[in-house]
């Protein structure tokens, strides 16, 4: 029989009532207690599912018996929260970004490393279903060579962020979705950023383009800038053009008609419109599904998870991002080969072409 975990969330702002949600309802944890120093915000969702509530984490730690826990602090607390969790030997799970600088997050997976315990990322996207199946329709080869995949994550600022900016706080997904789905690493960036609102000086929108180790341009258009709220990702190829809306999880295939068509091809010199077809996908809560997987983790060992060492990849990309955008100028990388977590929702199978 499964055992049933002992769950505490810290920061239960937007994301952390969410977490405390999933862990109070979720079969193999029980939500034991919740800590965060705004008392109204904690004493609420410590009432709603019947947690301990405690404006000083610290003071959880010490009294609670907590077995996971998640950390849904603003991201700069991340690494001396996660330090503290993991050396009381708490498995943790972190949001994303993973830490506020590489130097962080290195100390963070050393710690994971030193107590033994599991340190998993909420890089959430990788467990939206849209994008799980195109996953599998890249690996299954459905668009032949990849040429382009191209990432927009646009919208209105959220004012409860102060203490990074657009590419800490959003082009971390993308940059960790992209180097998922093309399976392969970024190799050179050049940026723009630009400050257009005050936001304690953090940039609120980066155009960005990349280039992979086997020549995929990836461009990413991000931030805080436009009225409406827009998370979509294109991948382009020889076969056609691959579009995910994240937000309805929504996965959409339009065929180039040229490359299906074998004698058409040999006279055309470029693609032709075929069918656009929108594939059928159980629609699953993203966070449900990363919690369930970290969960799985403390309890078996399993490695459907992002760790900390996809965590430190994006946090990685979004300084050298920053870097080039700051001096205007293009950063080559050394190589790099993605760890991809075998990431698959309960009751998902292989799609065919
Ligand atoms: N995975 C995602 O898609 C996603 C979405 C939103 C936010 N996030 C991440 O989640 C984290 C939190 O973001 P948010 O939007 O929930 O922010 P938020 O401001 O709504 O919540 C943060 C909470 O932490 C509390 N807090 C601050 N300092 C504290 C301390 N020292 N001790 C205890 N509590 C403290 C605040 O009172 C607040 O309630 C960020 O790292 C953000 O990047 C991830």
């Amino acid at each position: 029989m499964t055992r049933t975990l002992n769950a505490a969330v810290i920061g239960v702002g937007a994301m952390g009532a969410n977490h405390a949600r999933v862990f109070a309802r979720m079969p193999t944890t029980n939500l034991v207690a919740v800590a965060d120093i705004d008392p109204v915000v904690c004493d609420r969702i410590a009432r709603t599912y019947k947690a301990n509530a405690y404006s000083d984490y610290r003071e959880m730690l010490a009294r609670e018996a907590i077995d996971v826990i998640s950390i849904a602090l603003p991201t700069h607390l991340h690494c001396q929260a996660a330090l503290e969790t993991m050396a009381r030997g708490i498995h943790t799970f972190v949001e994303k970004p993973l830490a506020d600088s590489v130097a962080n997050a290195r100390v963070m997976i050393e710690a994971s490393l030193r107590y033994g315990v599991v340190l998993a990322v909420g890089h959430i996207e990788r467990y939206n279903p849209a994008v799980i199946a195109l996953k599998q329709r890249l690996d299954n080869g459905q668009l032949g060579r990849i040429y382009q995949i191209h990432a927009r994550r646009i919208g209105p600022f959220p004012p409860r962020v102060q203490d990074v900016g657009v590419v800490f706080d959003l082009a971390t997904h993308e940059l960790n979705i992209m180097e998922y789905l093309t399976g392969t690493g970024i190799r050179s960036i050049a940026a723009e950023v630009m400050c257009v609102d005050n936001h304690n000086g953090h940039e609120d929108l980066l155009s960005a383009i990349v280039r992979f180790d086997d020549g995929i341009v990836g461009m990413l258009d991000i931030n805080w800038l436009t009225p409406t709220k827009i998370r979509q990702l294109s991948v382009l190829g020889e076969h056609g053009m691959f579009l995910v809306n994240y937000l309805t999880q929504e996965l959409w295939f339009y065929e180039n008609r040229s490359a299906m068509d074998r004698w058409e091809s040999l006279a055309a010199s470029g693609p032709s419109e075929g069918s656009v077809i929108k594939y059928e996908l159980e629609r699953v809560e993203p966070l449900r599904a990363e919690l369930e997987a970290f969960v799985d983790a403390a309890l078996h060992g399993s490695n459907g998870l992002v760790n900390g060492e996809e965590g430190l990849r994006a946090v990685f990309l979004a300084e050298q991002i920053l870097q080039a955008g700051h001096e205007h100028r293009m950063i080559t990388l050394p190589p790099y080969r993605p760890v991809l977590a075998p990431i698959r929702l309960p009751g998902s199978h292989d799609p065919g072409r």
